[in-house]
């Protein structure tokens, strides 16, 4: 058959697909008539991704910032099927989305000029909305997401960040890391949902859908990325890309479910883990990427590597003898795509491996037919497909509405000693602290940059913490610090400015980070910043102790001495308000904690620990639980029930409670159902969150709330190592009651 009769074919099927949508059958026809007319030179070409420094312009002049060779000798010499990150790295910087527009629109005019028209797909980390354009919506990051509770908002998250995408051009999200965060000093933990399974589920699946809607061909939806799969998240030593040690028991208990249910949710990529499980990198795991992903996971879509990670199997693993063994081993275990980044190395080993029989063809068209298919689902063949417009949809009053509301609902209490908060507006305030006139302690990393920590590319009229609570005091608020995290913060002038304050508002915690940069010996904070709060406890005015930062840093000795102790962590670019609004009482705070936060450094004990973890009182003693959070309201849930005292096996299980706002003022209150099995032939955490929902209630208000159990939630990985139900007792937890139901065989 000739080039053009199937490029015609093509076209021809695309447009019916347009009318009939019949997606199924039209893509897979698509996708093998396109196999059958590319060269293995081509095929391996889709397999390859680089970063956007290989096409960049080295010395580039106004908005022109690819290079035309470069980009030409990618697509046509390389047949390079996609583009990864921002210009130009190391950099790496927003840029507006005219710009973005110019770069998708560029590279798709050397598309055309390809043989077969394959269209590049290009990928981006819009991990908290689309960080990478400027004037984006900002999201809270992940682990505030989590404190939300409040899945809505992060469908609304996914949405808004798929739209303003959109308008760039982009379509590919590297988001949302459904990693679970049980390793607190690992630095990308506030990149996950937190440390509970079902928390994470809900929200991230939220998240995919909102991203997504039914179709994310649709002009203002996008693709998803599922991250990193799987196991990344808890090195031993803490250290970002450094070992786990995870059993098969624990990896399905802990690190597949949000994979899983990812999947399920329709996310049709998947990033691989950077670093190794059990001795095993990630990318050269073949029961993890294959025999798990595809043969128990019914993964459909394609795996792409992490940054450089196929080369790190012979460069840092010392798993493979060369780097042409590298690329052998990650292809055959089923990476279909790799993060070169910066060379066309991986094309040229695979290539000479396919033709020396060591790597089958038969292997090459299975990832390239799953790259295909993902690029026809998304609509990328269409020709007619234009950035969405900007009006109306980024950054828009909507979003920007959003953004505050997930920011207020992120944000943790943790402390209120005789109602010291909130704050009458005519206070007279001291603020201080190394995260208090900072908007890049509010964002973390992934915000403009890599690291975020570039304080000169943030908007001017955002607030920080102290702007937002000089915006709305009626009173006074001095400022006694400085113009970044590490400026020195004179002890003796904040102390001196406290006596003349009625209140100390102290900002502590993280600079931002993402990565082996944010890499940390111990959860203690530096020096300067106790010395800087003991010494202002010491002075007898009432401290507010206000953390941000993307770790559970230990603030033990502080937090029991402080009025108030309010937990940030990474509550976006509406932060600075939203943290005013509470301290100010504009809005009464419900986030709840989607960790648990150590006493000590080495209090690395969470709140689903084993009974043997009981056995002595002082192994779990975390300063706050999983799940706290205060409210200037009050709230009691009462009357706990079970639908029926004996269910069968295979029966759900309706559990019902009453919960009432027993306070003076309306507020939101998340109602957590726990489980436990009483007895099991595996050890079964203490309580493990099954169901949540958060409402809203007036004063006085009660609400009957049910939730349903289902097989699924009274299972655990058994001895087999296969997933089971045992018959026996369960008690259900809410609040202080709690129930106890049987199952029978
Ligand atoms: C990170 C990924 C990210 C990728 C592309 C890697 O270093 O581990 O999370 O998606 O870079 O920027």
């Amino acid at each position: 058959m000739r080039i053009k009769t199937i490029i015609l074919m093509i076209m021809s099927l695309t447009m019916a697909g347009c009318a009939v949508r019949n997606k199924e059958q039209v893509g897979q026809q698509n996708i093998e008539n396109l196999l059958a007319a590319m060269t293995l030179e081509e095929k391996i070409g889709q397999m390859t991704q680089v970063d956007f420094s290989v096409i960049g312009a080295v010395d580039p002049q106004g908005d022109e910032l690819i290079d035309p060779a470069k980009l030409q000798e990618a697509l046509l010499k390389h047949h390079v099927g996609s583009i990864l990150n921002t210009p130009s790295t190391p950099n790496n910087i927003a840029r507006s989305y005219h710009i973005w527009q110019k770069i998708i629109h560029d590279i798709k005019v050397v598309t055309e000029q390809t043989r077969l028209k394959i269209p590049v797909i290009y990928g981006i980390d819009a991990i908290h909305g689309a960080t990478y354009t400027q004037g984006a919506t900002l999201f809270p990051q992940a682990i505030n997401m989590a404190a939300t509770f409040n899945p809505e908002l992060s469908l609304k998250e996914g949405e808004i960040t798929a739209r303003e995408l959109r308008v760039s051009g982009l379509q590919w999200n590297f988001s949302p890391v459904m990693d679970i965060g049980r390793q607190p000093l690992w630095p990308r933990l506030w990149e996950t949902y937190g440390e509970d399974v079902h928390l994470a589920t809900v929200l991230g699946t939220s998240y995919i859908k909102g991203h997504q809607g039914d179709d994310f061909a649709q002009g203002n939806k996008g693709l998803t990325c599922l991250k990193h799969y799987v196991g990344y998240s808890f090195p031993i030593n803490g250290k970002d890309r450094s070992p786990a040690w995870i059993s098969e028991r624990m990896l399905r208990e802990y690190f597949l479910p949000t994979f899983e249910a990812g999947i399920k949710a329709g996310a049709p990529t998947i990033m691989v883990n950077s670093a190794e499980v059990d001795g095993i990198p990630g990318h050269a795991n073949y029961q993890y990427l294959t025999t798990i992903l595809r043969g128990e996971l019914g993964f459909k879509g394609f795996a792409v590597s992490d940054w450089e990670d196929i080369k790190r199997l012979y460069t840092r693993d010392k798993l493979a003898a060369s780097p042409k063994e590298a690329v052998k081993i990650a292809v055959m275990a089923g990476v279909d795509m790799s993060m070169v980044p910066f060379d066309f190395s991986f094309s040229d080993l695979l290539l000479e491996l396919v033709k020396d029989g060591e790597v089958p063809e038969s292997r090459i068209d299975e990832a390239v037919s799953r790259i295909l298919k993902v690029k026809f689902d998304a609509g990328l063949f269409e020709p007619s497909t234009q950035p969405l417009a900007a009006e109306g949809h980024f950054a828009t009053a909507e979003a920007l509405a959003t953004n505050r509301q997930a920011a207020r609902e992120s944000i943790v209490l943790a402390k209120n000693t005789d109602h010291i908060l909130p704050l009458k507006k005519s206070a007279r305030i001291l603020v201080t602290g190394p995260t208090a006139n900072l908007l890049n302690v509010l964002n973390g990393g992934w915000t403009f940059t890599w690291q975020g920590d570039d304080e000169s590319l943030y908007p001017k009229d955002n607030p920080t913490l102290f702007k937002a609570l000089q915006q709305k005091s009626t009173g006074s608020v001095t400022y006694v610090g400085g113009n970044s995290f590490n400026d020195p913060i004179d002890i003796n002038k904040a102390v001196a400015a406290a006596k003349n304050n009625d209140v100390i508002v102290l900002a502590i915690g993280e600079k931002p980070y993402t990565e082996t940069p944010g890499n940390i010996d111990s959860l203690n904070l530096e020096s300067s910043q106790i010395e800087l709060a003991n010494a202002l406890l010491a002075t007898g005015k009432p401290v507010i102790l206000v953390t941000l930062g993307g770790r559970p840093r230990i603030i033990t000795a502080q937090a029991e001495k402080a009025a108030g102790v309010i937990l940030g962590f990474l509550p976006g670019m509406e932060g600075g308000e939203a943290l005013a609004d509470i301290i100010f009482g504009d809005y009464n705070p419900n986030g709840k904690l989607p960790i648990t936060y150590p006493r000590n450094t080495n209090d690395i004990v969470l709140y689903d620990h084993k009974p043997i973890e009981n056995f002595d009182p002082n192994v779990y003693k975390p300063l706050y639980p999983f799940g706290h959070g205060l409210s200037y309201s009050q709230f009691q849930t009462t009357g706990l029930s079970t639908d029926k005292n004996t269910y069968k096996m295979g029966d759900d299980i309706t559990v019902s409670v009453h919960v009432k706002n027993t306070g003076s003022l309306t507020g939101k209150e998340t109602v957590m159902v726990y489980l436990n099995d009483l007895a099991a032939s595996v050890t079964r955490p203490n309580k493990q969150l099954k169901a949540f929902k958060k409402v809203a209630l007036t004063p006085g208000q009660t609400e009957k709330l049910s939730f349903i159990l289902t097989p699924q939630d009274l299972s655990f990985i058994g001895v087999d190592l296969k997933r089971i139900v045992e018959p026996g007792e369960f008690k259900v937890m809410v609040g202080a009651e709690s129930i106890v139901f049987s199952v029978t065989p």
